[in-house]
């Protein structure tokens, strides 16, 4: 057999329809928003690849960090046979689990909702470690998760911070939906981001080169592309919040002056007022606490919580109850 395999579970006609859903109610909604998932076409993953590398961009150095220093020791605590992760990307860093994993891994379940993020990948990491055994699935894993048969034990991995990105209900859904696949003894590798002063929250949002404004208007772009939206991302400003009650950072594209958006095929005219916010991302920052506590909802107890040597950034990983 092949030691890649791809499988598609979501249809090649999904996305396009849940675009549109998205956009006909978030534009409908007072206030409007649109979901953070829309950022990601090939221009917004490249602005995002930037983004981690910019100088105000704490979180993926500082998770890198994390997983270079544990690494050995998330694989002594798992003995993990399938590693499967979550909105894998391009699996950059992943690598460092993966390699301490090995041996005793079996197989590798990289889960991402883009075909040529998976194969681009899996053909890079095959090339180096030729024993390991490749199941990519192109999935939406906010919509629950279907998994091919692996051996245990398990690890499922979901790295980023990715998971502040989901309102509270929806990442108690999401974390059930990770038990469901877990057997009791598996386990489950969660990076999050960390409350911490104002300033430098703020700035990771909106970073003096502009890169993270550029992202936050593609999602301007994508819609303006795929479904023929009249809008200019011109007509807008980019604007990053702290919500101190919340404890999340919010994305906004504001107007600048009064306009409509058309989209004659959703049959939709949304008229912005000078100055409206449109919401765009939600990334939440988290305490332990907080962590042990949705952790616990869903059936999984912490057993481990790591930062990077600034305390910025938390790797927690937990076991199924
Ligand atoms: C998708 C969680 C990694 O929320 O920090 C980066 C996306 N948005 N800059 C985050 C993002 C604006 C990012 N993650």
């Amino acid at each position: 057999m092949s030691p890649f395999q791809l499988t598609r579970t979501l249809p090649e006609d999904a996305t396009d329809a849940d675009l549109r859903a998205d956009v006909l109610q978030g534009l409908t909604s007072m206030p409007k928003e649109l979901p953070p998932k829309w950022f990601y076409d090939a221009r917004g993953s490249e602005l995002f690849e930037e983004i981690t590398r910019l100088p105000e961009y704490y979180p993926t150095r500082a998770e890198r960090e994390i997983l270079i220093a544990r690494a050995p020791r998330i694989a002594a605590e798992t003995g993990a046979r399938t590693l499967i992760e979550l909105g894998s990307g391009s699996s950059e860093k992943t690598r460092h689990l993966i390699d301490a994993l090995l041996p005793a891994l079996d197989t590798y379940v990289p889960v991402d909702v883009s075909a040529s993020a998976l194969t681009g990948a899996a053909e890079a990491l095959l090339a180096e470690r030729p024993g390991l055994r490749i199941h990519a699935l192109i999935a939406d894993f906010t919509r629950g998760l279907e998994l091919p048969a692996a051996p245990g034990p398990r690890l499922v991995a979901f790295l980023g911070g990715t998971i502040g990105n989901l309102l509270p209900p929806e990442r108690r859904a999401f974390l059930t939906s990770v038990r469901a696949v877990l057997s009791p003894g598996d386990a489950l590798l969660l990076g999050t981001d960390l409350v911490k002063d104002e300033a430098t929250l703020v700035a990771a949002y909106d970073d003096a080169a502009g890169v993270t404004a550029a992202f936050n208007k593609n999602v301007l772009s994508v819609i303006a592309r795929e479904l023929g939206a009249d809008v200019n991302p011109a007509d807008f400003d980019h604007v990053a919040r702290w919500d101190r009650e919340h404890e999340w950072i919010e994305m906004r594209l504001r107007a600048r002056h009064a306009l409509t958006v058309k989209i004659p095929e959703l049959d939709l005219a949304a008229p912005f007022a000078a100055g409206e916010e449109m919401r765009t991302e939600v990334s939440a920052k988290f305490r332990q606490e907080g962590v042990r506590a949705e952790l616990a909802d869903a059936e999984l107890e912490l057993t481990h919580w790591w930062t990077d040597r600034e305390g910025r950034f938390a790797l927690s990983l937990s076991k199924a109850r």
